[in-house]
């Protein structure tokens, strides 16, 4: 036992105040842990006062065993109400960093709406697909030979300059901002197994003026049907289904002859708008015709054999006369007081 400390009153009451200091001392859990374990565990003062018990001769066993455990239990008292005095801190810390100001203002987020144009293209590409026709997709940056020449437009063909076309430079590519939705007609000729059934909606480019009734990008639809036995008829009918769809049963159309250099016949076709503000009239709507056998033959078509008809149809046009919209500028300016008015809030 020899240089074991010797239990004294002074002895324990040295390291009971020791362990309260540094338990009173402790700012965190983190830090009473390692006073708990400096004080109360193995090796600590008191620990080691503890053990020196079984030293004590017997008649004094009682009095010291009553100082030590008295010692130890003030240090575990006080490890305790510290345990919980400082996790009652660190709540409180939490909480205070976590708190959320249940009253406060969300800030507000507009809603948009669908645009008319994207809502009327679909509505009148689902009028086809409901015939079992596919829609069919082409570049907006076109090679100039899809978009003239493949349509029976040469070179030196006046219709070439008569449609303002936006060339890409460097001109020796050929590539423009397609002026027509048309040079899809070609495209689906190479690429898909006749028969054919497309539509073909989308953006054209012209070096239009930005006005009432212009815009320099707008949007057509065009249509290609190449089958077995189709006539004038064919495409009679298919217009006056497209214009009973989207202006009501008593609608109808027309057509007036006219000159597309990848049509023969070619026509130009009015829409009969029953319904228009100003009292039912006759509407310019789009070009059509029977597709030029020299396009089927470009395409490696064979004219006994197959025969087709081609539309196109502006779409800004047919969003003007049928909701009425009195300057095509609204269209594009992106405004969505304009789109609310359509209705497809979103
Ligand atoms: N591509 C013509 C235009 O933009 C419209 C057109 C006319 C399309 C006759 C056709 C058609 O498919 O057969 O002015």
């Amino acid at each position: 036992m020899s240089d074991a400390p010797e239990i004294t009153p002074e002895a324990v009451e040295a390291a009971v105040a020791d362990a309260l200091a540094a338990i009173a001392a402790a700012p965190d859990t983190a830090a009473l842990k390692a006073a708990r374990s400096a004080h109360q565990g193995e090796g600590s003062a008191l620990a080691t006062l503890n053990a020196q018990m079984r030293h004590v001769p017997n008649e004094k066993k009682a009095e010291f065993g009553k100082l030590v455990g008295s010692a130890r239990g003030r240090v575990s008292q006080a490890l305790a109400a510290r345990e919980e005095e400082l996790a009652q801190a660190e709540l409180a810390a939490q909480l205070e960093a976590e708190r959320i100001d249940i009253t406060a203002v969300a800030s507000r987020t507009r809603t948009g709406a669908r645009h008319p144009m994207s809502l009327l293209q679909e509505q009148i590409s689902d009028i086809f697909v409901g015939m079992g026709w596919e829609i069919a997709e082409g570049p907006e940056l076109e090679h100039e030979w899809f978009n003239f020449d493949a349509l029976n437009l040469d070179e030196d063909h006046p219709a070439r300059q008569l449609q303002d076309t936006f060339f890409v430079d460097p001109i020796e590519r050929h590539l423009v901002m397609r002026t027509q939705t048309s040079p899809v007609q070609m495209r689906s000729m190479l690429e898909r197994e006749l028969p054919i059934y497309v539509l073909s909606p989308g953006k054209v480019y012209r070096t239009d003026e930005f006005d009432a009734t212009h815009l320099p990008v707008f949007t057509q639809a065009e249509g290609l049907v190449i089958d077995k036995g189709i006539t004038m008829a064919h495409l009679k009918g298919t217009l006056d289904h497209l214009a009973r769809e989207l202006f009501g049963p008593e609608a109808k159309t027309r057509l007036r002859t006219n000159y597309f250099p990848f049509t023969e016949p070619s026509a130009e076709f009015d829409l009969w708008h029953p319904t228009f503000k100003g009292g039912a009239r006759w509407i310019e709507w789009g070009g059509c015709g029977m597709v030029n056998p020299n396009v089927l033959r470009a395409a490696g078509i064979d004219p006994e054999v197959y025969s087709g008809f081609a539309f196109g149809i502006g779409i800004e046009r047919a969003l003007m006369f049928r909701s009425d919209v009195q300057d095509m500028r609204d269209m594009a300016e992106g405004d969505v007081r304009f789109s609310e008015q359509f209705g497809m809030v979103v």
